[in-house]
């Protein structure tokens, strides 16, 4: 009886980890990703650093420009941006080495850990945005 209470709650929590539409293997190949190409500056858990990088962690920034992500990513950018009510003005790099497929992996890290979404996007739609 023990083992499959044990089975049945495993089976639960497992459900609710992995939503229907998050490829968790697309997340962890992100992952990576993000901590070769990212992390020296958004850090691991995504927070920045002081007013210098901002964070990832909750950005009402990414909230608000979902669309953008991809482009960020491959173009960097360089502007005046409030997040979470702080400003910053710093310079993020290009990385336009990285593939579609590599962008698309980190936008859907991106949005899983750090923005709390499942509404992942597909590589399809990934490239209609870097190409918009
Ligand atoms: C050299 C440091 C650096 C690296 C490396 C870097 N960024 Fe950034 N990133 C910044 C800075 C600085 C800004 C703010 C730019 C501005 O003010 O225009 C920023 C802005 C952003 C933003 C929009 C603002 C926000 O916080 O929501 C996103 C999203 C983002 N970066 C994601 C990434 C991802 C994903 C990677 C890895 C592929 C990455 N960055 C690599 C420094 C960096």
């Amino acid at each position: 009886m023990r083992v499959v209470i044990t089975l049945i709650v495993v089976v639960f929590f497992a459900a609710c980890m992995e939503a229907p539409n998050v490829n968790m293997q697309q997340v962890a190949h992100g992952q990576q990703l993000y901590e070769i190409h990212c992390a020296n500056c958004h850090q691991l858990d995504g927070k920045g650093i002081a007013r210098i990088i901002p964070p990832l962690l909750n950005a009402d920034y990414i909230l608000k420009n979902r669309n953008l992500l991809p482009k960020i990513i491959r173009n960097g950018m360089q502007q005046r941006i409030f997040i979470n009510r702080i400003i910053y003005q710093q310079k993020m790099p290009n990385n336009n080495k990285l593939t579609d497929a590599e962008i698309t992996a980190l936008v859907n890290f991106v949005e899983f850990r750090f923005a709390k979404s499942t509404q992942l996007l597909s590589a399809d739609s990934v490239k209609n945005l870097l190409n918009k």
